[in-house]
């Protein structure tokens, strides 16, 4: 069996992931999280937070996951978020066209729909399915479309990225952070893509969860991190775009350093690029197949300047994106002020006033007034925009509403004068780390999956970061009976009420409660005995090392919590057994 497989078996068996809908023959693109795999879920969300939401200072919002029309339209998603589709002539089935070139020859990402057709005819690549002949390849747009009310007069779309209804959102957040930039928003929730064909199991969801911050920032200041100090020295796997074209190495590179050679376009979005890097490691991503590849120009998503993806080693299926750092400049604010009419700039003071040289026009408004009635503000408004070239004529021609009107020079005075100006009105720039969850969550489970010779027999072990556990901990009475089994439950009360997600297990020989917790991924087990009745220690392994320590039962919670958070191995704690 292939790894993916076996990590497969193994997440289902143990309740993490489940093909959804299973009873009547499932649907590809979505799957469940069982028990297990929806704590693990919420454990790396929760630690997402720590990173962005403690530590960043951005706070979380939640906004609807169905979105109005307009949003999409001005975003660019209703024109342009499509994959290029094919469909067979014979069987009608309908196929990714740049997947299906890509399992027959070597293609760049990017590729336009004419250029497809014109490599599937000259290579007479076929349908997978029939062999039959392939139509020329269109777009296919990959929202999932829906009506709001009844009837079909206003249309929605599922979002198909959660960044759009923090853009959206954009001047009461400005409110919010007391219009001073730069600043952060983040979001957790679902997005929604009708791929064309997901074949890659977890990896390409229909219904997915995403984890983005939208960091708005002045872009006069995108080169001047305020924290970037702290990432400066990390040395980051980084494989550019000149080395991707000339089939060069993943070099390490410190993040200062690929931002003075221009690597990495800005100080923000290397920051991000390093934070991800330090949070992927964190929640068990293994640092050796891990790499950031920079979008090439082809790829690059509407609104994107530079883009890094961190991309993960999943084997069986490759280098896998699973989290995009992208420089989205003032694309959707622009794109959004411009449709919704609404001012999304940000008005940025100046240190000191700038003097500035002003047309100052006085017009004749007893004349004008009376002359040209409802058109003397337009007028006005018109006259005062005007260049002091423009008016330094004998009569000046306005456009009203469309109209010419004449304005005699007698009509209005105006003199240049130096005015202070305070500031100027800026639309934000917007860094954006956008993470997949659900294949974050996929690969941490394949990156700790383990298997291992133990005293003849194989042992399967999930080495899962022990905060992200989803047990954090099994209380196993040796035997299943009184006393045991009521002091285990009491100390599996205990550690529950010190907030660990504990599994009480009395079922099975000691031998198989360790095993199935080993698959399990949980970091510790605390075994019950007859010792426990008389002196009050129990024993606790350890999953990685499978090494014991007798501890006294009352002192397991400030133990876990120091285990917790230090990382320290289990064996410096405690008597040796
Ligand atoms: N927000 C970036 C993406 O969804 O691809």
């Amino acid at each position: 069996m292939e790894k993916y497989d076996r990590v497969f078996e193994l997440a289902k068996n143990r309740g993490f992931i489940w093909p959804a809908f299973e009873i009547y023959g499932g649907a590809s693109g979505f799957y469940d999280y069982g028990p297990l795999g929806a704590t693990l879920k919420r454990k790396i969300e929760d630690a997402w937070r720590r990173f962005y939401c403690v530590g960043e200072g951005f706070y979380e919002i939640e906004v609807p996951t169905i979105g109005v029309e307009a949003i999409f339209e001005a975003s660019g998603h209703v024109g342009g978020f499509a994959d290029p589709m094919v469909t067979c002539q014979q069987c009608k089935e309908s196929f990714r066209a740049d997947h299906i070139v890509k399992e027959t020859m070597e293609i760049p990402d990017g590729l336009k729909k004419e250029q497809l057709t014109a490599i599937i005819k000259e290579h007479d690549i076929r349908c997978p399915e029939c062999k039959g002949p392939l139509g020329d390849v269109y777009d296919f747009n990959l929202m999932f479309q829906t009506w709001i009310g009844p009837g079909q007069k206003k249309k929605g779309y599922m979002r198909p990225e959660t960044a759009q209804g923090m853009f959206v959102d954009f001047p009461r957040l400005l409110r919010f952070y007391r219009e001073k930039l730069p600043f952060g928003v983040t979001q957790i929730g679902k997005s929604y893509r009708n791929e064309i064909s997901p074949r890659q199991g977890v990896i390409r969801l229909r219904e997915f969860t995403q984890a983005e911050a939208e960091v708005f920032v002045n872009p006069q200041f995108k080169n001047q991190h305020p924290n970037f100090g702290a990432v400066r020295d990390l040395a980051l796997p980084l494989w550019d775009e000149n080395a991707q074209l000339s089939n060069g190495p993943v070099t390490p590179m410190r993040v200062g350093e690929a931002v003075e050679r221009g690597t990495i376009a800005n100080q923000y979005l290397a920051y991000y690029v390093a934070l991800t890097h330090k949070f992927l490691v964190w929640v068990g991503i293994d640092p050796a197949r891990l790499r950031f590849r920079q979008h090439m120009r082809t790829e690059r998503a509407h609104y994107a300047t530079d883009c890094w993806d961190a991309e993960v080693m999943l084997e069986g299926l490759g280098w896998i994106e699973i989290v995009g750092i992208a420089d989205r400049t003032s694309y959707d604010l622009t794109a959004h002020q411009k449709r919704s009419e609404v001012d999304l700039s940000v008005f940025i003071p100046f240190e000191k006033p700038l003097k500035v040289k002003k047309t100052v026009v006085t017009p004749d408004m007893k004349t004008i007034g009376p002359k040209f009635k409802g058109k003397a503000g337009k007028i006005m408004a018109a006259l005062k925009a005007m260049k002091p070239e423009e008016l330094d004529r004998p009569e000046v021609r306005l456009d009203i509403d469309g109209e010419e009107v004449v304005i005699d020079s007698s009509l209005f005075k105006h003199e240049t004068a130096e005015v202070d100006v305070n500031g100027e009105n800026v639309i934000p720039h917007v860094v954006e780390p956008s993470y997949g969850i659900d294949r974050i969550l996929y690969s941490v489970l394949e990156h700790a999956y383990d298997e291992e010779i133990v005293q003849g027999e194989e042992r399967i072990v999930l080495r899962l970061n022990r905060t992200v556990a989803p047990i954090t901990v099994a209380v196993l009475p040796l035997l299943s009976r009184e006393p045991l089994t009521g002091r285990a439950a009491g100390i599996a009360q205990t550690l529950k009420n010190a907030g660990y997600f504990v599994e009480y297990d009395d079922s099975g020989t000691i031998g198989k409660r360790y095993r199935r917790n080993d698959e399990a991924g949980t970091p510790f087990c605390v075994t019950v005995d007859f010792d426990t009745i008389e002196d009050g220690t129990v024993t606790v392994r350890d999953r990685d090392s499978m090494a014991q320590v007798r501890v006294p039962a009352d002192g397991l919670a400030g133990l876990l919590s120091e285990l917790l958070c230090t990382g320290r191995p289990l064996e410096g704690y405690g008597k040796k057994v």
